[in-house]
């Protein structure tokens, strides 16, 4: 569920008109619900209730400041995978106990900050992660709690770009490995040991994977305990899928993954962690474009918008789907035509949908991308010298900025010329 719904024939934000965001800020610009945000932070709220339990809102899927702020005030722990994300957490206002720092390549750099700063723990990667954390905490005098991220070898069923949870992944220490792992752990005096993490992979549209992934951990934990180990957390990742395609069934419900939850692991006595990403951010944030020009070409017609592929990468990078509709609704029974959506970037992929079945459009009008507030902004970039594009969090009838657009003279002045060029 989301709160972008046509009002008196204009696409609104809650009760803010798309348009007039478009007037004051430009097109083209992504927009966040915060109303959708909180709902969907409570849906698995709800779905864990009556276990211990605490949500770290994994950040790489949006971590504008004000989204982070929101997620912290609602009482969201953060996973973070980067030094830059852990400091982004932090000056959100997220206290250090609620940051998990996941990732396979955690620096002695990353590990100081955490460790300086506050963590929840470390979700280690690897043996030789576990020394390295291990030598900077005795360093730093310190003992850093930590899980060890095990590879349970299950197929999450999803895209191959992002799957995580199979043996030839790079993710995790394979789970037959791990009663050696946490022995060996335990003999160091800089790392204390608290759980077991599992992320087996993104965008999940069935149950079942996490069932066997579940179960595996469940096995672990007892016999992990038999071995002398005090396991009393249990990181179950994110991966959750959303809806992008209407047409598509829809994926499994919170809910019903707290079900799947309870009981496979219910009987452990684990406080519970979930990292979800997409399913608080993406049903949360448009991508609001312009309509730059309205192309014939040789059997086809273009969309030609004034946003890229840099601004949202899924579609060139994975064929991701968003639906993309006008800011203006469409008269009742209107005819549709297919068209070709795609941006100014000097590349064929950069095509946002392909003979997509559109009402008529012209230069000058707005379309709206659904399903874009997770895994949008964040992966944008500058190509192309195009500059970031601004991002917006309504709330009730206000809206604000929460990043602005640079100047070009900012990205300009960013790059040097050496003496030797001059
Ligand atoms: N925890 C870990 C350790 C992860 O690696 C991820 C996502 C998550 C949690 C959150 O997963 P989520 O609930 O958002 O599915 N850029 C891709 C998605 C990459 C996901 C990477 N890891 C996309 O646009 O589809």
């Amino acid at each position: 569920m989301d709160h972008f719904q046509y009002q008196s024939g204009a696409l609104c934000a809650e009760r803010v008109a798309i348009a007039d965001i478009a007037r004051a800020v430009g097109t083209p610009f992504y927009v966040y619900s915060s109303a959708t945000l909180t709902r969907h932070y409570q849906v698995f709220q709800e779905a864990l209730a009556g276990m211990d339990h605490l949500i770290c809102y994994a950040m790489k899927a949006n971590s504008n400041q004000a989204v982070l702020r929101l997620m912290a005030n609602l009482g969201a722990g953060m996973d973070v995978v980067s030094g830059g994300e852990y400091a982004r957490a932090i000056a959100a206002g997220v206290p250090g106990e609620r940051i998990v720092f996941s990732g396979v390549g955690k620096t002695a750099d990353e590990m100081r900050m955490a460790l300086a700063g506050g963590v929840r723990q470390f979700n280690v990667e690897s043996e030789p992660e576990l020394l390295a954390l291990d030598a900077v905490a005795r360093e730093m005098g310190l003992c850093a709690p930590i899980t060890i991220r095990v590879n349970p070898d299950v197929d999450a069923k999803t895209h191959a770009k992002i799957a995580t949870g199979k043996s030839e992944n790079k993710f995790g220490i394979p789970i037959a490995r791990a009663r050696e792992a946490y022995a060996q752990a335990a003999a160091l005096e800089g790392v204390k040991v608290v759980g077991i993490d599992v992320h087996i992979g993104s965008q999940l549209t069935e149950l079942a994977p996490y069932e066997a992934a579940f179960t595996k951990v469940a096995e672990l934990c007892e016999l992990l305990r038999a071995d002398g180990h005090d396991i009393r957390r249990l990181d179950l990742g994110g991966g959750l899928g959303i809806p992008y395609e209407r047409s598509n069934s829809l994926p499994p419900l919170p809910l019903d993954y707290g079900a799947v939850v309870r009981r496979t692991l219910g009987h452990l006595g684990c406080e519970i962690e979930i990292e979800p990403g997409r399913l608080i951010a993406g049903n949360a944030g448009l991508l609001v474009a312009g309509v730059t020009y309205v192309k014939q070409g040789e059997g086809r017609n273009f969309l030609i918008l004034d946003a890229a592929m840099n601004d949202l990468l899924r579609p060139a990078m994975y064929d991701a789907y968003h639906e993309i509709i006008p800011v203006v609704e469409p008269e009742a029974g209107v005819e549709t035509r297919p068209i070709d959506i795609v941006g100014p970037v000097c590349e064929t992929g950069d095509t946002f949908a392909r003979q997509r079945a559109m009402p008529p459009l012209a230069a000058g009008d707005l379309v709206a991308f659904r399903t874009a507030g997770a895994y949008g902004a964040v992966m944008a970039s500058e190509y192309n010298t195009r500059p970031m594009i601004p991002e917006v969090l309504v709330q009730g009838d206000q809206f604000a900025v929460v990043r602005a657009r640079p100047s070009l003279e900012e990205i300009i002045n960013r790059d040097s010329i050496p003496l030797w060029l001059a």
